[in-house]
């Protein structure tokens, strides 16, 4: 007996969680569950740094542009701190790759290890000032065995040599969904004792939903292909129609498609031929975790995790979700090809 009225004593914390994962792999060295550390850390900090960003005066622009082109917000540069200060003090990593800085961040001799990190610190953030929720998101990749100087072809590989890849999601609660190549499994975090506590073990995403996830003001700009696909969600041959949800948050509209089930699009438009989202630090470790939760991703021809990175801030269209509305969708778009 554990459970003491609404305490229990023998919770799992995300740190127990990484722990026993590593105890299952005899060669680890806990490299790896010291990264994930120094990630949570970043987490937790990020996290109370939203939370009271009216309080703080952390509002308003900086008063510069990131590598897009887009406006930067104060928290967006505090979360990338954060991020790059914890990883690197780890002592596990030996190249980052962040949203907000255009190069790759080679970490200092005296703290290198053996992991690329791939993150977007702040996910959303044109959503900070309306308190609508945002989110972080990360990759972890191993450096090869034997590579001394690392260059952007050893830094840029495909998504299914990823070795973890998880996500934050500043809601109405905080809540961690990592994957370590065993399945997804979700932590709420706890302000009370400052812990994440495992509280969806094995998530799975529905093999079919009822949401479709797309910024529709953009439909004028799409291919035909996806205009068709989104037209027979509103006007089925029969029964319900979709419902249609989109908070501009990718990972909150990610995290509602594991939950629920359904489809998240950001595709090409005529604009931009390769959509908005980064491979990354958005569309692979949002992919990976897709697939680790049964479900799918691709850009419309191949898997999200097949594509190989030519450069680090490379967009990709994409469609995930559950594999019958996936399936869909690329079935529409052979169709249209013929
Ligand atoms: P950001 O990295 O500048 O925050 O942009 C990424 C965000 C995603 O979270 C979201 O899915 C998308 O941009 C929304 O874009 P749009 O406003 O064009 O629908
Ligand atoms: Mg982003």
């Amino acid at each position: 007996m554990t459970s003491h009225g609404s305490f229990d004593s023998n919770c799992i914390t995300l740190t127990r969680f990484v722990l026993a994962e590593q105890r299952k792999i005899p060669s680890a060295t806990g490299d790896l569950t010291q990264l994930l550390n120094s990630i949570q850390t970043a987490v937790k900090a990020v996290s109370s740094a939203v939370r009271k960003a009216g309080i703080a005066k952390m509002y308003g622009m900086a008063g510069n542009v990131n590598v897009q082109g887009e406006e930067v917000k104060k928290l967006d540069i505090l979360s990338n701190e954060l991020f790059i200060n914890m990883l690197t003090s780890s002592y596990c990593t030996r190249v980052l790759i962040s949203e907000e800085n255009e190069n790759v961040i080679e970490v200092t001799t005296e703290k290198q290890g053996k992991y690329i990190v791939c993150f977007d610190p702040l996910d959303g953030s044109s959503n900070i000032d309306c308190l609508v929720s945002v989110g972080s998101i990360f990759g972890i990749y191993r450096l090869p065995d034997g590579v001394l100087q690392p260059q952007l072809k050893d830094i840029l590989q495909c998504g299914r040599n990823l070795v973890a890849a998880g996500y934050a999601l500043y809601g109405s609660a905080t809540m961690m969904v990592l994957s370590i190549g065993r399945g997804v499994n979700g932590f709420i975090y706890d302000p009370a004792i400052g812990e994440f506590i495992l509280t969806e073990k094995n998530m799975r995403i529905p093999n079919r939903g009822t949401i479709y996830s797309i910024n529709e003001g953009y439909e004028r700009l799409w291919d035909p292909a996806i205009k068709q696909y989104i037209h027979s969600k509103k006007y089925p041959s029969n029964g319900k129609p979709y419902g249609a949800r989109y908070v501009g948050s990718m990972v909150a509209d990610v995290h509602r498609t594991i939950k629920y089930g359904g489809i998240f699009l950001y595709p090409a438009t005529v604009d931009n031929p390769n959509g908005k989202l980064r491979l990354l630090y958005e569309c692979i470790p949002m992919a990976y975790i897709i697939n680790e939760a049964g479900g799918k991703a691709s850009d419309g021809n191949i898997d999200i995790l097949d594509i190989i990175p030519k450069n680090i801030h490379q967009r990709s269209p994409i469609i995930l979700g559950s594999t019958d509305d996936v399936d869909d969708v690329l079935l529409c778009i052979k169709n249209n090809k013929n």
